[in-house]
């Protein structure tokens, strides 16, 4: 966490009156190491699978983490004077997750935002996956990896504490191919920062694009429109889609329309400037072609500063693209932690991965794992006040 020198004693500060209150001990901008990760019960499935929460803290960083779907389902800053809010999406109950969660704060996959009618061929076999928008599959079909409960190993390594997350999908789980053992890793580092490592092995050819689903609001959960948040994406290009949102394998130039963010830019200033692909998904909702493309370790692609908190958030990835979903389909109808409705804007994605659709477009960047091969890929949250 970068926290100037007055934040880092008013968050001090801070900090205490909030473990007098009860909310919790913290560790606010002291960049000392973390405290062992404690897990509660969080509530129960249908099924009588129990579903546990784990909170972790480390540097000023507060996170809580579901079993079901690797959720995040909060994740605490401080402003700039040191003052805590919740900046992700989310819900109190397990319930809600399970009936009508849009994905909030969960661990997506096999395969991240879209595949084209749920239908690909590799090395000359055809495979149908689980359709659940439309005509087409998203984030891995209707039971996608947001949906089952992983198995969490929680650890602690020199100042840093996290949790190992596994989750096995067997040959042929929603229409993909190959028993795929999964290992997503979250570490909150002794600077409050929060890195996501994936990791995946196949027995079969197949297709893998996993990300993370979280939705931000740096002003906290529930208060307003993120259309002030300032944004910034090294991309000069993105993937336009057609009207299903699958990418057309056009690489747009961002110069001139509304989605160029390579210099810092609110979300709101150009997003009713009627460009018919913000038509078409009802604001942003498209995958950033990063100009590094892919790269041997996370590198810093994006940034999303509030200016009334202070609070930013910088990302870093060693994947070629970005998806920047500006919370478009949130209506009004689901309550979060908070107790306050999401309406459209209330939150935002920006989710690291491989392009949508990859496995129809031979041009795009690949998304095939072989037996023997690893899938390893970062992505680094660096948040400061
Ligand atoms: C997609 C949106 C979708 C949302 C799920 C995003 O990653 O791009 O189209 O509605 O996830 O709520």
């Amino acid at each position: 966490m970068e926290l100037n020198r007055r934040t880092v004693i008013a968050g001090t500060a801070a900090a205490g009156l909030a473990t007098t209150l009860g909310t919790g001990s913290a560790q606010a901008g002291t960049g000392s190491g973390g405290r062992k990760p404690v897990r509660e019960l969080f509530g129960t499935l249908a099924d009588g699978t129990k579903v546990y929460r784990w909170s972790l803290e480390n540097g000023g960083t507060r996170l809580k983490v579901l079993s079901y779907g690797g959720i995040v389902q909060t994740l605490e800053l401080p402003d700039r004077h040191g003052r805590y809010a919740n900046v992700v999406a989310g819900f109190d109950d397990i319930a809600d997750y399970v009936a009508k969660s849009p994905y909030f704060g969960a661990l997506i996959g096999r395969y991240g935002n879209r595949i084209g009618k749920g239908q690909f061929t590799l090395d000359g076999t055809s495979y149908q996956l689980s359709v659940n928008d439309g005509v087409n599959s998203l984030h891995g079909g209707a039971k996608g990896f947001d949906k089952h409960v992983w198995d969490v190993e929680p650890f602690t390594e020199g100042s840093d504490v996290g949790l190992h997350l596994h989750y096995t999908s067997v040959d042929g789980e929603m229409g993909y191919p190959g028993t795929l053992r999964t290992t997503v890793t979250y570490t909150l580092t002794r600077h409050g920062d929060w890195r996501i490592d994936y990791a995946a092995t196949t027995d079969k050819a197949t297709v893998v694009n996993l990300t993370s689903h979280v939705y931000w609001n740096l002003a906290g959960e529930g208060s307003g429109t993120i259309e002030d948040h300032e944004l910034t994406i090294a991309a000069s290009r993105y993937t336009p889609t057609d009207s299903g949102l699958i990418p057309t394998g056009e690489l747009a130039e961002v110069a001139g329309t509304p989605f160029d963010f390579r210099h810092a830019k609110p979300v709101g200033r150009d997003i009713r400037a009627g460009h018919e692909q913000q038509v078409q998904a009802k604001g942003y909702d498209h995958n950033w072609v990063l100009d590094k493309g892919i790269t041997a370790r996370p590198e810093h692609i994006a940034t999303l500063r509030d200016p009334r908190s202070g609070r930013t958030l910088k990302i870093a990835t060693d994947q070629p693209g970005l998806q920047f979903y500006s919370g478009n389909f949130l209506d009004g109808t689901l309550t979060g932690t908070g107790g306050r409705t999401y309406r459209q804007g209330d939150a935002l994605c920006l989710e690291t991965q491989h392009f949508p659709d990859s496995p129809n477009h031979a041009e795009f960047p690949s998304t095939v794992l072989r037996p023997g091969q690893t899938y390893r890929t970062s992505t680094l949250h660096t948040f400061g006040a």
